[in-house]
């Protein structure tokens, strides 16, 4: 195990889950991927993540962004716990969760953290992009739940630099200014790229309404 990096490229595996045996990155396809950890199956803060994520499945893609969680819990147990999150929580999952029983998802992506627990996986998340590269990693403790509306946000502002050449700034929402990305310099291709044109505030920050909007 080695800690995973932005940039680098997300470990491939194929593990049993909810929805029967995964090969991660034919099940990524060409698309964008969220992986999230959890500690464990029945317990309340993940009912309401798992519960809240499939709530908003369509907002996911929309992003063309596939969801799949994963415990060290098995795949049968993850099926039982997902009838009473589709029952308190008034959804249906259907992302699959990984049956992590034998730890190789945890392991590779290094979700144990045996100083906080040895047995049970962290909070992480991991956005991975359609060439297979890390491009968020983030580590939350077992008893805060995630927001899963800033991992839509990441996924907006990562895919508007991937297409537009721009960075988002402190806070920002989708329809918000954003800011050209520093090394963006030639004036031909500001001008093609911004047509509505930007307000250079200094040479190193220049804004810009939203490309897409
Ligand atoms: C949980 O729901 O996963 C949880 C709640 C409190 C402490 C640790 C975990």
């Amino acid at each position: 195990m080695t800690t995973l990096r932005l940039g680098d490229t997300a470990p491939d595996f194929e593990q049993d889950s909810s929805i029967g045996k995964i090969k991660f990155h034919e099940f990524l396809g060409d698309g964008w991927g969220v992986l999230f950890s959890h500690p464990a199956d029945f317990t309340p803060v993940c009912t309401t993540e798992l519960g809240y994520t499939s709530i908003v499945s369509g907002e996911f893609a929309k992003r063309n962004a596939k969801v799949i969680a994963v415990s060290v819990d098995d795949a049968e147990s993850h099926r039982k716990w997902i009838e009473d999150i589709n029952d308190t929580q008034n959804t249906k999952v259907e992302f699959p969760i990984l049956a992590d029983e034998d730890r190789k998802v945890s392991t590779l992506y290094d979700m144990i953290h045996p100083n906080a627990s040895t047995t049970a996986t962290v909070r992480s998340v991991f956005i991975i992009d359609p060439a297979k590269k890390v491009r968020l990693t983030l580590t939350y403790p077992a008893s805060t739940g995630r927001n899963f509306n800033e991992i839509l946000r990441v996924l907006d502002s990562l895919q508007l630099t991937d297409s537009h050449s721009v960075a988002t700034p402190v806070n920002w929402e989708d329809g918000d200014d954003v800011i050209i990305v520093p090394s963006l310099k030639d004036e031909a291709v500001l001008k093609e790229k911004f047509p509505k044109g930007y307000k250079e505030v200094r040479p190193y920050l220049r804004v810009t309404p939203q490309p897409n909007k």
